[in-house]
């Protein structure tokens, strides 16, 4: 089978990682109990190492920073084997960084500086194309005028856009979006954008339905942690449940791993149902793993799982 390329627009963080049996309250201090660690992260270059991890040709359109995370992150998509042509460099703002704190039962709180991310400009954007790719995926950590002018690219050469809609704000005009093949939120970003928390199969379809009149696509894909995602398609709801595994390390990057998946796994059979079902064991193995870029499996690793319940 051909290698398919695919372009990630989207953010590069530098994530500063912090085990806490607790996160302190205000004016509180809590000891890190030394689980501390510098880690590749941002969600849009989550998702580029994820493809380039699971056998796709995995271009990169980010900005960066000119500072030693900015360099640092650089080297290491090189080294990771994601196409590095068209990132750019920043010369006036730091690289993106997000400070992260992770509590023992795996949950995380994060907090984000966009940095460089803000300055990816639709400018940044022609160059990239040009790449041929033959889908676009996004998400919402660069600016909103940037992912809808990739997606407007996009639409007007009949690629296939997938958007990971995180983080969301409620004013976001996703009316606006061309047709998107996956629109794909996780609990919190979908109650920002229709004002409803999916919490079971009602609430879900309830959601799924809401977003369906805001957003133009073929399927609403809403991941919700630990209970797996639901997938819409206009008339047919499925729920398909999260893969079980042994010990939750650490959720970080499970929904960039999961749409990733669902992406290039749906891009090769067209299947979403079953994309949906390879996704939950990707992002399966990432969250029994610490950190963001070095939680992401290998093809070898999904398959793995899959086969048997471990890597
Ligand atoms: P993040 O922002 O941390 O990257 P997210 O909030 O976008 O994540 P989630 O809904 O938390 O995404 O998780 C995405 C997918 O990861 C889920 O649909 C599920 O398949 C898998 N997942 C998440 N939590 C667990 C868990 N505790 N056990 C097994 N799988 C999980
Ligand atoms: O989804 C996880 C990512 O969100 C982290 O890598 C962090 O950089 C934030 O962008």
């Amino acid at each position: 089978m051909q290698q398919l390329k695919i372009l990630t627009v989207g953010s590069a963080n530098m994530d500063l990682m912090l085990n806490v049996d607790r996160v302190p309250a205000a004016g509180e201090t809590v000891l890190s109990d030394g689980g501390v660690a510098y880690i590749p992260g941002g969600k849009g270059a989550n998702a580029a190492l994820a493809f380039a991890k699971l056998g796709a040709h995995s271009v990169f359109s980010a900005k960066l920073g000119a500072d030693v995370h900015g360099q640092q992150l650089f080297k290491y998509y090189k080294e990771s084997g994601i196409d590095t042509s068209y990132i750019k460099v920043d010369r006036d703002c730091p690289t993106g960084f997000a400070a992260i704190m992770k509590e023992n039962n795996g949950q995380n709180r994060i907090i984000l500086y966009p940095g460089a991310n803000e300055h990816l400009l639709a400018d940044n954007l022609l160059e990239a194309f040009s790449s041929s790719p033959d889908a676009l995926y996004l998400n919402f950590e660069i600016s909103f005028q940037t992912a809808l002018s990739a997606a407007k690219i996009a639409a007007s050469r009949n690629i296939p856009i997938f958007l990971d809609a995180a983080p969301a704000d409620k004013n976001m005009p996703i009316e606006a979006l061309p047709y998107l093949e996956i629109f794909s939120p996780n609990e919190t970003e979908t109650a920002e954008l229709c004002g409803i928390l999916p919490s079971g199969a009602d609430s879900s379809l309830r959601a799924s339905l809401a977003l369906w009149r805001r957003v133009k696509c073929k399927y609403i894909v809403i991941k919700q942690g630990a209970r797996g995602a639901c997938v819409y398609d206009g008339k047919h709801f499925d729920m398909i449940p999260a893969a079980r595994v042994p010990k939750v390390v650490d959720t970080t990057a499970a929904g960039d791993t999961f749409t990733a998946a669902l992406t290039l796994e749906y891009m090769r059979t067209g299947d979403v149902k079953a994309a949906a079902k390879y996704a939950a064991a990707a992002a399966a193995v990432a969250v029994s793993r610490f950190g963001a870029s070095s939680s992401i499996p290998t093809v070898a690793e999904v398959m793995s799982f899959i086969q048997n319940g471990s890597v």
